[in-house]
């Protein structure tokens, strides 16, 4: 028999040798119970983990969402380098339209009656001079407070510094209140209108839930235990939910975030699909270095005077702004998913022969007879010369 002929013959083999399966049937306990345990650890993952818990039965749909806010309440302050006052909420909400964000002022630093003028400048190391030389005229400096005119004024009875062209009186910000000027904040209360909807399954929905009529909006209040589907929240408890201390925060301002959650499961009773309200601190409580901590800006009113000069008011805000963020997924039964994850998991169910064969060619006491009887090279009986040349490769 030559090289090439036998080469040729495991082509042959390899290309035409038709595989079919053969029923085997061991009557093992042991071999039997691993094919039905994997069977069965199989169906579970199918049921419980891939339907029950993923769902992976529904379609999905992200919330689309829209947030007014409107915020209610008083404060009246009186200190000693402030005339007494009383402020509403056109005072204190800044702007003053609340959206998905609104801002509350609970301290600030007031400079009244700040004109175009000349003064001199606050002293700091690189503003403190000793005569007109050490003043360039014209120099902006961008952390100073204006253009300098060439003229070293007193400051104080002590301390010289360059004159300045700005809005005199200068911002003196040190001296911010060490306790929130409007503590009474923590009283007012805040309404938030938040409508939903899921586009791909037509559903709408909003926060004043269908069974909250008008007059009890006018009383209710929320708290997560007893009433926690009223849409009225007070400042205090908003914080007191995000473990913070409303003085505290006041003090220096911060950002609060009100996470409204619409997760719902649409196969039931809309009815259930209710928003979830939780609250968290948004920025650094902390920070690290304890530098620029909290959340502050500045604005003012202008007017004129009787004589026609241009004045303004200067305030430099701190509060807290409530940052409102909407999230949340709906699923609904689809038939689409259905198939395909149900498929996808059944599919596992074609890798439990492999399981259970592996266990009885390895595992089991009779491997080496299950190994012979697993394949068998069918080797048909002597016939004749001329037969067995037309049906097999070649004979030996
Ligand atoms: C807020 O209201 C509570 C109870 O009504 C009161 O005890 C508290 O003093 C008020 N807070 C301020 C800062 O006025």
């Amino acid at each position: 028999m030559s090289k090439s002929t036998g080469c040729c013959r495991d082509f042959l083999h390899y290309v035409f040798d038709y595989e079919t399966p053969k029923t085997l049937v061991i009557p093992s306990i042991r071999v039997g119970f691993v094919f039905r345990f994997t069977q069965l650890l199989v169906v579970l993952y199918t049921v419980g983990y891939v339907c029950v818990v993923q769902k992976a039965y529904q379609e999905t749909d992200s919330v689309v969402s829209t947030v007014t806010t409107k915020v209610k309440g008083f404060a009246f302050t009186n200190i000693s380098d402030m005339e007494p006052r009383f402020w509403d909420v056109a005072d204190y909400i800044i702007p003053p339209q609340g959206d998905h964000s609104f801002f509350v002022l609970t301290n600030l630093v007031m400079t009244p009656g700040q004109t175009q003028s000349r003064c001199a400048e606050l002293p700091n190391p690189s503003t403190t001079c000793v005569d007109d030389c050490d003043c360039v005229e014209g120099y902006d400096d961008p952390r100073g407070n204006g253009i300098r005119t060439g003229l070293c004024e007193n400051y104080s009875s002590t301390v010289k510094t360059c004159e300045v062209l700005s809005w005199c009186p200068l911002e003196i910000d040190a001296n911010l209140p060490k306790r929130p000027l409007l503590a009474a904040a923590e009283n007012f209360t805040v309404l938030i209108k938040n409508s939903i909807t899921y586009p791909k399954f037509n559903f709408h929905k909003r926060n004043i839930l269908p069974h909250i009529n008008s007059s009890y909006l006018k009383t209710c209040e929320y708290s997560r235990k007893t009433d926690p589907d009223c849409p009225i929240f007070r400042l205090r408890h908003i914080l007191a939910e995000a473990g913070e201390d409303f003085q505290d925060m006041a003090v220096k301002g911060g950002v609060l975030g009100i996470l409204i959650d619409w997760s719902c499961d649409l196969d039931w009773w809309p009815g259930k699909c209710r928003p979830k309200y939780t609250f968290r601190r948004l920025d650094d409580k902390h920070p690290d270095n304890n530098v620029a901590p909290g959340y502050n800006f500045r604005f003012a009113k202008y007017y004129k005077t009787p004589e026609g000069e241009e004045t303004r008011t200067l305030i430099k805000a701190y509060g807290i702004r409530f940052d409102v963020i909407v999230f949340g997924t709906a699923g609904k039964f689809g038939i689409v998913p259905t198939i395909v994850n149900l498929g996808a998991a059944l599919s596992f169910l074609s890798l439990v022969p492999m399981v259970a064969d592996w266990f009885m060619l390895t595992c089991m006491k009779k491997r080496d007879l299950y190994s012979r009887q697993k394949v068998t090279y069918l080797v048909e009986e002597p016939q004749t010369e001329s037969a067995s040349m037309s049906t097999t490769y070649g004979t030996q």
